[in-house]
């Protein structure tokens, strides 16, 4: 499908803001910044920053600040890449379309350089050119949405605890929203806080930013059974293999798709009162179901 404009601008803004933001590779030790920039630089679509820096674009017509927290949650998605796909977890050779961070680097190299990444994304949100009290707020948006309670790293956890086994909505809701929606809550409402948005509107594009997340983690798990390794850049077909639990499994592909569109119209409702200045966010959400990488 075709993206709009701003899509390549966005992504344009916030490469060259990771180029400048991420650790050279000569600086030593010199392996693990080559890891970082290889797996960082390796063709991620840059969702989360695009959603970041579009949420901070209503609130303000300078939305440079928000290249940092954009840069910072680019980075743990990173690190959330590599770690995921270590042997110990689901243990993958194929991302973005290249070799694995493990198996370009090693398995120690990789364990670090997703560390690195985790601990330089605090590094860059704390230092947004904003007030202290917006770069504070920022940093618990990112931090409660990378930890374990309702948020990433504790839907992971319940991910490979269900694998293999029966689990019912609520638990494959709770995944689902912990392991990916709550890092996508966190670019847009760190995008909003950076620009000085009320806390009644980082209340609504929280509304957004969650349900859309969900949306798009029920799209991830169609396009696992709907689309080839070559076309995902990612060994596709894996979630029946490794016995997953995922909305198709639960509920099927149609019905599947069906409950994506809902939640992103139920997104798309939450962002009513900003008429056209909330037109970017809506069409990046109507592109999150749509997508078919
Ligand atoms: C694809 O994003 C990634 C997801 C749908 C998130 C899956 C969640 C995890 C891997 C959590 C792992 C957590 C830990 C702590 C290891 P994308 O389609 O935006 O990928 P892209 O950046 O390559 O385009
Ligand atoms: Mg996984």
């Amino acid at each position: 499908m075709k993206l709009p404009d701003f899509f390549e601008e966005d992504r344009l803004a916030v490469d060259a803001a990771l180029e400048r933001l991420l650790p050279a590779e000569e600086t030593p030790p010199t392996s693990i910044h080559a890891a970082m920039r290889y797996s960082v630089f390796a063709g991620g679509k840059r969702i989360r920053p695009i959603l970041c820096l579009e949420a901070a674009r209503i609130f303000s017509e300078d939305v440079t600040p928000a290249l940092h927290p954009a840069s910072g949650i680019e980075c743990i998605h990173t690190y959330s890449l590599i770690h995921d796909d270590l042997p110990a977890l689901d243990n993958d050779d194929l991302r973005r379309g290249k070799p694995t961070c493990h198996k370009q680097f090693g398995e120690a190299t990789a364990i670090l350089a997703g560390d690195a990444l985790l601990t330089l994304a605090f590094e860059l949100v704390g230092g947004t050119p904003v007030d202290a009290e917006r770069r504070v707020a920022m940093l618990m948006e990112v931090a409660t949405a990378a930890g374990t309670v309702n948020g990433m790293v504790g839907g992971q956890m319940a991910d490979i605890e269900a694998e293999g086994k029966r689990i019912g909505a609520k638990m494959l809701e709770y995944i689902h929203r912990s392991k990916t929606a709550a890092l996508i809550r966190a670019s847009v409402t760190a995008g909003a806080i950076c620009a000085g948005a009320a806390s009644k509107d980082v209340a609504r594009l929280r509304k957004f930013g969650e349900t859309i997340g969900w949306a798009f983690q029920v799209t991830d798990d169609i396009l696992d059974v709907e689309e080839s390794s070559a076309a995902l850049g990612k060994t596709a077909g894996k979630d029946v293999a490794q016995q997953k639990a995922t909305y198709p499994a639960l509920y099927g592909l149609p019905r599947s798709h069906e409950i994506a569109t809902e939640l992103a119209n139920k997104a798309i409702a939450a962002l009513e009162p900003y008429a056209d200045r909330a037109s970017r966010l809506r069409e990046i959400a109507e592109f999150l179901v749509l997508r078919r990488t």
